[in-house]
């Protein structure tokens, strides 16, 4: 599945969209949450933002540390309860992490409440 992912999901316009987001808001550090195979991850790191890139699956994100780039990026295998405490001005969920969340692992609630429990800087942006 992670080998196909970038066959089947390529370069998106929200990929676009999010670049512009975090180039507008000023964004020093970026936690791309449910990084996945690292498109999007990658092209943050590109754009100058200093970038984490978070998924729980080894297979992902073992795609996302051998592509272009790659070595600009923290990878962590992990959820949202894995990002330390205020180190974000920016998280970003693409390509419907929300929806497709592994829901035992994040606990009681909704999934888009608990991918909500990343915490931000203050005065920090939160987009799903
Ligand atoms: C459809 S992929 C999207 C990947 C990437 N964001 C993109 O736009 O291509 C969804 C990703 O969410 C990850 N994921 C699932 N549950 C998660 C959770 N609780 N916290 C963080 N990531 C999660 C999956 O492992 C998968 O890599």
């Amino acid at each position: 599945m992670a080998a196909l992912y970038d066959q089947l999901n390529g370069w998106g316009p929200d990929y676009e969209h999010w670049l512009k987001v975090a180039g507008t808001v000023s964004a020093h550090d970026v936690v791309d949450l449910g990084c996945g195979t690292g498109q999007l991850t990658v092209l943050l790191a590109r754009a100058g933002h200093r970038v984490v890139g978070i998924d729980p699956d080894p297979g992902m994100l073992q795609v996302a540390r051998a592509r272009d780039g790659h070595e600009a990026v923290t990878w962590v295998q992990g959820y949202a309860a894995d990002i330390a405490t205020a180190s974000a001005d920016l998280v970003t969920m693409t390509g419907h992490v929300s929806q497709l969340s592994h829901r035992q692992r994040l606990g009681p609630g909704p999934t888009r409440a608990a991918a909500g429990t990343a915490p931000r800087r203050p005065g920090g942006v939160r987009h799903a």
